[in-house]
């Protein structure tokens, strides 16, 4: 009932031109895709990019956005900028924006209902990282990062928003969580979703998996109940790769 959705995020890569080749290879590679298609380029890409895949299947997103609508953030882009230069879609919570640039629960609730309110589909990521994984800490730290990041929001705009599930020692490392390890930790952000905002809403959101997921490995991931899609890096770089987890 939920329509799958695989997104690139192709991070600090690429430039523009390096941009508009990947997408042009990509375009008739997964014309027929039964998913909901985005990639998550560099701002400096989005130029380069938008007038290619318009009237594609494929979308683009922003790999970030600042929750003001104007003013003096340095270095910053609003949501209304992202729309304008044609993205649809933006990754916010990034764990490496977490871990590198002080990215908070309470930032990336801003972002996100700032995202939203402009009309963005934002795509929220989540994860434990090792330590809180070998802690027991999984469950309670991606129940309270989701609820944290949809603070705000409607049912209606709950229902709009994807939630990635990422963790953090799987993300670039050959590490992928197990099937069941996946669906079990995306069950647990549908249950606190639906405790807080109820099971109609819950069942609507899709929630997908991150870290290490590719050509390989898409299957199983996908043949699980609570697995709505991909968040892919690495994966993602090379239009063969990226339409091979598309096609799964
Ligand atoms: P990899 O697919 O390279 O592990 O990256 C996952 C990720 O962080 C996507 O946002």
């Amino acid at each position: 009932m939920r329509k799958p959705i695989i997104a690139g995020n192709w991070k600090m890569n690429k430039t523009p031109e390096e941009a508009k080749a990947l997408v042009t290879e990509l375009i008739p590679l997964v014309k027929d895709a039964e998913c909901d298609v985005v990639v998550c380029t560099p701002a400096v890409c989005f130029a380069a990019v938008a007038p290619v895949i318009e009237g594609t299947n494929v979308k683009l997103g922003a790999q970030n956005v600042h929750f003001k609508a104007s003013g003096a953030y340095t270095g910053e882009l609003s949501a209304e900028m992202l729309k304008a230069a044609g993205c649809e879609y933006v990754i916010i919570g990034h764990s490496e924006r977490r871990q590198y640039f002080g990215e908070t629960d309470k930032t990336v609730n801003l972002r996100t209902v700032a995202a939203v309110n402009a009309g963005l589909k934002a795509i929220v990521c989540v994860g434990e990282n090792k330590e809180e994984r070998e802690a027991g800490y999984t469950d309670y730290l991606v129940a309270y990062q989701t609820l944290m990041a949809l603070h705000g929001l409607t049912n209606e705009q709950i229902v709009e928003t994807i939630i990635a599930y990422e963790p953090v020692w799987a993300i670039g490392t050959g590490l992928t969580a197990t099937d069941e390890q996946a669906n079990e930790t995306i069950g647990v952000i549908r249950k606190a979703i639906a405790g807080k905002y109820g099971e109609c809403v819950a069942e609507k959101v899709r929630i997908q998996y991150g870290g290490s997921m590719k050509g390989s490995n898409v299957k199983g991931l996908m043949a699980q109940p609570e697995i709505d899609g991909g968040l892919i890096g690495g994966a993602s770089l090379k239009a063969a790769d990226f339409a091979q987890v598309v096609n799964f």
